[in-house]
């Protein structure tokens, strides 16, 4: 996630053993990616010495045809260069990145909010689809998960991420009855000691009422979610946002920085009560998953 996935993030993540995924533009303003590849293999490296088993990070790659060819070439080189197995891919056309990415043996796991993106990425080759559902934070889609992951599944046999409104073990546990075979959690991981986003951004999740959860487009130019309190500490009105232009850009003013001064969070931020540390927080979804497992006691007793 933009801001929040640090190199801290990420490494946390790996050594509670969950894989983590940050964007290549984080590494981008804060030394490159070849850098940030290695700080956090060599935090993996520590752990296994001292007997840990470090779970795989991945690394997320815009394929966008705005972003120059160069940098595209560059980032997949250095993910090839230090032998990263997932890389995950949004906007755009993933199958050049598929096919160059299969060349080292790692796999290509694409984001879609419709259906018809969730075709062209199965058509394109990928091996997973990370179905982004009504509520997600940051870029958050507007199809429910009881119909979007049942009708992927219907011709996609590839792995199903289950991505938007998730924070807790129950979550994930229905996310497998639905026929994902994992979660993608954002939102819950922004509230967590490690993450990169302001202590005031972590609070104001952590206090959040799902009212308080905004979907515009007029601030992005694409369907966002947005934290109500951080438009109006803006200067905005959340009920009366700067209109788009008649070819979808934003007039917000260039000097707000969305997802920097306008804070992002999904649905899921109603469920997050406190801000703990990556370890913590995985004890409780296991927990929470494992009690989500159990066959369900019925109320009422049967007659
Ligand atoms: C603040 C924020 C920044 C995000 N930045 C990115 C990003 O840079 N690239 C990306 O693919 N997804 C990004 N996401 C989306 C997450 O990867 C994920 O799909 C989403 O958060 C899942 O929904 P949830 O927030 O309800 O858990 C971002 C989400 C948030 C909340």
């Amino acid at each position: 996630m933009s801001i929040a996935s640090t190199v801290a993030l990420v490494s946390a993540c790996s050594r509670a053993g969950i894989t983590a995924c940050f964007p290549t533009h984080n590494a981008a303003r804060d030394g490159g990616l070849a850098s940030w590849l290695s700080r956090i293999q060599a935090d993996q490296k520590a752990f296994a010495d001292q007997g840990g088993c470090p779970a795989p990070f991945a690394v997320n790659i815009n394929v966008s045809r705005h972003k120059p060819q160069h940098v595209l070439d560059q980032e997949i080189a250095d993910c090839r260069a230090a032998g990263i197995s997932i890389i995950t891919s949004n906007a755009g056309n993933p199958a050049e990145l598929v096919k160059r990415v299969h060349d080292w043996g790692g796999i290509v796991i694409h984001d879609a909010t419709t259906v018809e993106q969730a075709e062209k990425a199965a058509a394109a080759g990928v091996d997973g689809l990370m179905l982004v559902c009504a509520g997600a934070g940051g870029l958050g889609g507007l199809l429910s998960p009881f119909a979007f992951v049942p009708k992927v599944r219907s011709f996609f046999g590839g792995i199903i991420q289950l991505a938007g409104g998730v924070a807790d073990g129950t979550g994930i546990a229905a996310a497998e009855i639905l026929g994902a075979d994992m979660v993608c959690m954002g939102t819950r991981f922004i509230a967590t000691e490690e993450s990169g986003v302001a202590a005031g951004h972590k609070q104001m999740l952590a206090r959040a009422r799902m009212s308080d959860i905004v979907w515009t487009e007029n601030i992005v130019g694409i369907g966002a979610n947005f934290l109500r309190p951080s438009i109006i500490a803006c200067g905005l009105d959340p009920d009366d946002l700067p209109q788009l232009t008649a070819d979808g850009r934003t007039t917000m003013s260039r000097s707000i920085k969305p997802w920097a001064d306008v804070w992002s969070a999904g649905h899921s931020a109603a469920l997050i009560k406190h801000v703990p540390t990556v370890a913590s927080l995985i004890v409780q979804l296991e927990d929470e998953y494992r009690e989500a497992s159990q066959p369900r006691k019925t109320a009422v007793p049967c007659p």
